[in-house]
């Protein structure tokens, strides 16, 4: 099955649809996975081989801003820098729009207030918010259901921040993955409160894609995730419906560790902790003996996501200074 085609059968006549001849504006919040996407069963079409679940990071996101221009090539900024259209960057977002359009070109600005490429989940707030913003130029009028099938064509994770909240990813069986889409959880929960720990801005050495095939193709213990993932899963839902935050820490906390785990044990193996890294966990977990309500959860990339109770905020700011 190939992008194209779930492309045309969602989209249908609306592929017809001309663009709005205006700017149209999307934001989309970046998302952390307290139980992580890891493992895809269809690599073309980012169908992930489990569920996964995440909270959505409010006004911490990306917002595309996007008109068609009377040109021959799409022109691109980041952060108000224009891309070179030969860069992997630039060619990876080309193919996304060519799902979409017949014959006319973008300009399309993407402006992002978290840092890209480090394991802040910056490709799937960048997706979402294009795709919101099609949805607007073309008038498509789509279900945020089949909006987060399309951002995860772009991104596996963009499925999840096309929702505020807790969200969770169904992996959904069809080979078309027409069932595989976020939907947001029915739990309020503002006290619940995530810290960026920057360690790093760099580029991560090996992309997210990368490192989930090779683990799947490599690590012995990979064919334990699945069954880790549904324990945490269940665990997390039932902490985030009876509030119980070391119930959803505990559950979150172990789950990325795994997911680190099985990195390290794939050929060669994949290391994202950096020396910093290490020495932030073993403070995380002393400040815990003492008696601080505090997990962490880490995605491809050597950074820290803090979880804690805004009731925490102060004690927690007192020990991280740098959080964010
Ligand atoms: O969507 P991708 O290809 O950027 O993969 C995201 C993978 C993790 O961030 C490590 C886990 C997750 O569920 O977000």
């Amino acid at each position: 099955m190939k992008k194209n085609d779930i492309v045309k059968s969602i989209l249908g006549s609306r592929l017809d649809h001309s663009p709005l001849d205006s700017t149209v504006y999307a934001f989309a919040p970046t998302n952390i996975a307290l139980c992580k996407y890891w493992g895809k069963r269809d690599a073309e079409l980012n169908l992930p081989v489990t569920n996964s679940l995440s909270i959505s990071l409010g006004n911490k996101g990306a917002t595309t801003v996007i008109r068609m221009i009377d040109a021959l090539q799409d022109r691109i900024f980041l952060n108000d820098v224009e891309i070179n259209l030969d860069t992997f960057f630039a060619k990876r977002l080309i193919d996304f729009l060519n799902l979409f359009r017949s014959h006319h070109f973008f300009e399309i600005k993407i402006h992002t207030n978290v840092p890209i490429a480090a394991g802040l989940a910056s490709s799937a707030c960048g997706f979402a918010s294009i795709v919101k913003a099609l949805d607007e130029l073309y008038q498509w009028d789509l279900p945020l259901s089949m909006l987060s099938v399309l951002a995860r064509l772009g991104s596996g994770s963009a499925a999840r921040s096309v929702w505020d909240g807790f969200v969770e990813w169904h992996a959904g069986i069809r080979p078309d993955g027409m069932d595989s889409y976020g939907e947001q959880l029915d739990v309020q929960w503002p006290e619940f409160r995530v810290g960026l720990l920057l360690v790093s801005q760099k580029e991560k050495s090996i992309s997210s894609r990368d490192a989930m095939q090779r683990t799947m193709d490599t690590s012995p213990a990979y064919r334990s995730w699945p069954k880790k993932v549904s324990e945490d899963l269940q665990k997390i839902k039932q902490g985030l419906r009876s509030k119980d935050f070391k119930l959803v820490g505990k559950a979150s906390e172990s789950n990325a560790l795994m997911m680190h785990a099985l990195m390290l044990t794939a050929q060669p193996p994949i290391q994202y902790s950096t020396p910093e890294t290490l020495l932030l966990m073993q403070r995380i977990w002393k400040l815990r003996e003492d008696g601080l309500s505090i997990y962490f959860t880490q995605d491809a990339g050597p950074n820290l996501k803090l979880l804690f109770l805004d009731k925490d905020f102060h004690i927690v700011r007192e020990h991280f200074p740098g959080i964010r």
